[in-house]
């Protein structure tokens, strides 16, 4: 016997022997059925060929008619022949064994359970069983697989989420190999920028972009996109800010591959004077998101004992204790004012973006005295990215964001936003992103969970000056139905979600975008296996 489900789950097939034409075919409309409903659906047709001689079935289960019994699918399901439904001659006595509910201790140490549907077959063939016992070895087995998918599906959903934020051996050889020439080149080891344009760094009069980054090559893709599209390059200026553990390979790479007439300054947080003086909040509640994170919700081992809860449900349970979401190169943003106390108006770029406009008329907006320049995220063709209002990120079902904010108040996107530092500092924004961090850690992470943008959305509250969507068009990493016209067509791409460019899950299509500004016959980028597809 053979069996197929599709993907999906919404169609079953079973090909009930060799050379044997008759099959079965379930399609079910109902995207809310379990593992369990289908397993026993599938058992049920196995069940009704052997003993009505079924020739084809093909039915359906829509959405609209639910079924809460087994007895009710079991009848809904009664196969037709030629249109005309069959009494389907299913005894009481199994559906009553089979609503039976069962726990997890009933399976244990239980060897002769069929583990497969082949195994189960063959088990009935043998020892032709009653009705009765039928039914209990079917639901023993059932109850098993089940198990089983949820497991898998639970590590599914976990994989995909380790794929998304582990690196890649090529970018860890990247790293590596521009770190041993770091130590053993002296060209690689340049003062970035060099001493007669440091004077530029602190000019208003030219134009400030800010990358925050631990990846050599993406932060390679946003600088040259950025200079290479840019109307007057000599005035641009780019900020790398990266951490410890990737200055020396950043800079190695800057060193190497200098992007003039553009002024590229590369930077780790310790060397900041702010950093270095102490008292760094940033630090401080990086610190005690961790703790709290790790304890959230009793931690890993009681998330995933909770039998109840949809597998996807517990991945992204599991994936809140990430550290991903809690890196410091999210968190830095909100100290752009302090980390660069002479510029007036800077440009943050995301390492997940490409430039392909140049940026400049972003300073010629009037911001009418807010702070952040940003794209909203409300409206657009896109449903799925573009629909998130401020209850999307943050949980209405507290008090005290209740209290405090709009539901359907539209949300706005960090990646690329123009922040008015002179007029931020004229703000409270950075100590009303720690109160709210506070607070969150007083009510065990109950206000959001997951990463940096909804403190942001508290903090920029009433701040936020929405610019076209041109300049930012997002959701590149989430899905494929973004065209390649489309993308073309904006200012600046943004690949956020899982499918980061730079990983093997990158939609094949969207990636030439990003591709294009990486120099596949570079001897570093040729010698980490780096290819262009
Ligand atoms: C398990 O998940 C269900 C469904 O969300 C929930 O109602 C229940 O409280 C959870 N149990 C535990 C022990 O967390
Ligand atoms: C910032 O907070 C201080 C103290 O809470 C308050 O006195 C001041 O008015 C606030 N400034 C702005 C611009 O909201
Ligand atoms: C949202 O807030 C309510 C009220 O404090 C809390 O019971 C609930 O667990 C929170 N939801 C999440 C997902 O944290
Ligand atoms: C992608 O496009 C297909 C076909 O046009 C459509 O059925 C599907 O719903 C779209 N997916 C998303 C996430 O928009
Ligand atoms: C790409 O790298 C090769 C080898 O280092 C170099 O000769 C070439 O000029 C580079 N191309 C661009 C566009 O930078």
């Amino acid at each position: 016997m053979q069996l197929h489900i599709s993907p999906s789950l919404r169609h079953v097939t079973v090909l009930p022997g060799k050379g044997v034409r008759e099959f079965i075919n379930v399609k079910i409309g109902s995207r809310r059925l379990s593992y369990r409903m289908l397993f026993y659906m599938l058992l049920f047709f196995t069940f009704l060929l052997r003993f009505l001689f079924v020739m084809t079935a093909v039915d359906s289960i829509e959405g609209e008619t639910k079924c809460a019994t087994i007895g009710c699918i079991g009848k809904r399901l009664g196969p037709r022949i030629l249109g005309r439904k069959l009494e389907p001659n299913v005894p009481d006595v199994i559906y009553q064994v089979l609503q039976q509910p069962m726990t997890k201790d009933e399976l244990k140490g239980r060897p002769e359970i069929p583990q497969t549907l082949e195994d189960f077959m063959a088990d009935i063939k043998e020892s032709r069983p009653d009705a009765k016992t039928f039914a209990l070895k079917l639901r023993d087995m059932v109850t098993l697989l089940e198990q089983r998918t949820r497991t898998a599906k639970i590590q599914e959903y976990l994989y995909r989420h380790i794929a998304s934020s582990s690196i890649p051996k090529q970018l860890h050889c990247l790293a590596l190999k521009l770190a041993n020439e770091h130590s053993s080149n002296a060209a690689a080891r340049q003062q970035l920028p060099t001493a007669e344009l440091v004077p530029a760094l602190v000019d208003n009069s030219h134009f400030h972009f800010v990358l925050a980054s631990d990846n050599v090559l993406a932060a390679s893709v946003v600088a040259t996109s950025l200079v290479r599209n840019s109307l007057r390059p000599h005035k641009v200026v780019l900020h790398i800010i990266t951490d410890k553990k990737t200055y020396s390979p950043m800079q190695a790479w800057f060193s190497l591959h200098p992007l003039d007439p553009a002024i590229i300054e590369v930077k780790a947080l310790h060397h900041f004077d702010w950093f270095a003086k102490g008292k760094v909040p940033v630090l401080e509640a990086m610190e005690k998101d961790q703790r709290a994170r790790s304890k959230f919700r009793g931690g890993s081992s009681v998330i995933v004992k909770n039998n109840t809860e949809k597998p996807h449900i517990i991945a992204s349970k599991l994936q809140a204790l990430s550290p991903k979401y809690n890196s410091m190169m999210n968190h830095i943003r909100i100290h752009l004012p302090e980390l660069f106390p002479s510029l007036n108006k800077v440009v943050f770029l995301d390492d997940d973006i490409v430039v392909q406009t140049d940026l400049t008329p972003l300073w010629d907006i009037n911001m009418k005295g807010k702070v952040n320049g940003a794209v909203q995220t409300c409206q657009g063709n896109d449903k799925f990215v573009m629909s998130k209002r401020f209850k999307s990120y943050l949980n209405f079902s507290h008090p005290l964001i209740r209290k405090s904010f709009n539901p359907n108040q539209c949300a706005w996107a960090y990646g690329m936003n123009i922040f008015d530092l002179k007029a931020w500092r004229n703000s409270n924004i950075s100590l009303t992103y720690y109160h709210w961090l506070e607070q969150n850690l007083k009510s065990d992470l109950s206000l959001w969970q997951l990463g940096t943008l909804p403190p942001g959305l508290i903090a920029f509250h009433g701040h936020v000056h929405i610019i076209d969507p041109f300049w930012h068009m997002l959701g590149l990493g989430y899905q494929e139905n973004t065209t390649l016209t489309e993308a073309k067509s904006a200012g600046v791409i943004h690949f956020n979600g899982r499918a980061k460019p730079w990983l093997e899950i990158a939609f094949p299509h969207l990636r030439p975008l990003w591709a294009k500004y990486v120099n596949f016959s570079d001897k570093f980028i040729k010698g980490c296996h780096i290819r262009a597809s």
